[in-house]
């Protein structure tokens, strides 16, 4: 089993083991003397491993309830984490009680979310079954949900009790899911790690490899929450692609490119700019796009320039009149340069 543990205020350890999530409750008692478990999955993920994580609480002590949201982008608004919440009072929660999220980003980000307002706060303990959620949403803390002007806009930073990476589940991931989860794998190479650039780069089969890249991904995202929990500076290198990334989303109404597809176009599209302001090193747009189409991810969006740039203005990272943009400066290497809101719409037309 490898084992990386969070410091901090609230520190936590993410346990990383193939099969584990067949003695889930057993890592849960540890960490808890809650009498209550409330499960929250999906309608794709329970009926696959909801009855193993339901029986290893339950042979660990927890009364264990269960609480089934509709999968998807779509469902993760503020009508579904009402939902969670509605489950969490009927089933009797109190504040020493658990969560557990058994699910993707989605299902993580709003159980988390509804586990961070519920009571002004219970625990939870996060158990990602999406190679996204592994390598990047359940670290870190971040909570929450999307509204109708945009992704991600109400949340709170929560860190869950633990995390249970059991690789084994990526078996049952569908292929677009799988690729998807490479779009922020490559992110972390391209912000971070030229040798992690170069290991996806000549690998033969990725699942051979799958667990240490899990594992080198969550220890990167570790380092730099552990700097910066709250996103003052050095978090935000994490959001690379992503002001582009979540304007698409939002403009496909969070039912066209998956999350990680539309972060690997974000990252190109920017770059190919960046590179034409002499930013970027020559050539880094090309190793990126080698990359996407190693793991068949789409290289091109669409939408209309002045929606997008319109969606933008949402960006977490805007501060006023500027926003924070995350450049590349070479594969491995990356930086935060403040950008005038005024001048987005020419920046992202040229990288189209
Ligand atoms: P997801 O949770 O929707 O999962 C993708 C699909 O795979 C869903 O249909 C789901 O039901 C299905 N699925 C999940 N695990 C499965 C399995 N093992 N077998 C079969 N099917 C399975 O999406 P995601 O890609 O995991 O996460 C995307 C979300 O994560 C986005 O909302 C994004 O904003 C968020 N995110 C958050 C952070 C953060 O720091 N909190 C970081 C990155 C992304
Ligand atoms: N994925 C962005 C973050 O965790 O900060």
């Amino acid at each position: 089993m490898r084992k990386i543990t969070v410091s901090g205020k609230d520190e936590y350890e993410i346990l990383i083991k193939s099969g584990i999530l067949g003695s889930c409750g057993e890592h849960i008692r540890k960490v808890t003397s809650a009498s209550r478990a409330l499960i929250i999955s999906d309608t794709n993920v329970f009926p696959i491993y909801g009855q193993t994580v339901v029986a290893s609480l339950e042979q660990n002590g927890f009364k264990v309830a269960s609480h089934i949201f509709p999968a998807g982008e779509a469902s993760k608004n503020l009508a579904t984490v009402e939902g969670m919440i509605k489950a969490l009072c009927e089933n009797e929660l109190s504040r020493n009680d658990i969560v557990v999220a058994l699910g993707g980003g989605v299902t993580g980000d709003m159980a988390g979310f509804a586990s961070a307002i519920y009571l002004r706060g219970i625990n939870f303990v996060g158990i990602p079954t999406t190679l996204l959620s592994q390598v990047d949403s359940s670290v870190g803390g971040k909570t929450g949900c999307d509204l109708t002007f945009g992704k991600n806009l109400i949340g709170a930073f929560h860190n869950p009790k633990l995390v249970l990476i059991d690789p084994e589940t990526i078996k049952t991931l569908p292929t677009r899911y799988k690729n998807d989860g490479m779009g922020e794998i490559v992110k972390y190479a391209l912000i971070k790690s030229e040798e992690l650039y170069n290991t996806l780069l000549n690998c033969k089969n990725i699942d051979d490899i799958l667990t240490d890249v899990i594992y080198t991904c969550v220890d990167i995202k570790r380092q730099v929450v552990e700097n910066d929990f709250t996103e003052k500076g050095e978090r935000m290198l994490l959001n690379f692609g992503h002001t582009l990334a979540h304007a698409i989303e939002k403009y496909e109404n969070f039912c066209g490119l998956a999350h990680g597809e539309a972060v690997g176009v974000g990252m190109l599209c920017i770059t190919k700019t960046s590179e034409k302001c002499g930013e970027t090193e020559v050539g880094t747009a090309e190793k990126i796009e080698k990359l996407l189409n190693k793991f068949s991810l789409p290289t091109t969006f669409s939408g209309k320039t002045e929606e997008l740039v319109n969606i933008m203005l949402y960006d977490k990272k805007r501060r006023g009149d500027s926003i924070n943009l995350v450049l590349c400066e070479k594969v491995g290497k990356s930086y935060v340069k403040p950008f005038p809101i005024s001048k987005l719409g020419s920046f992202f037309v040229e990288g189209k």
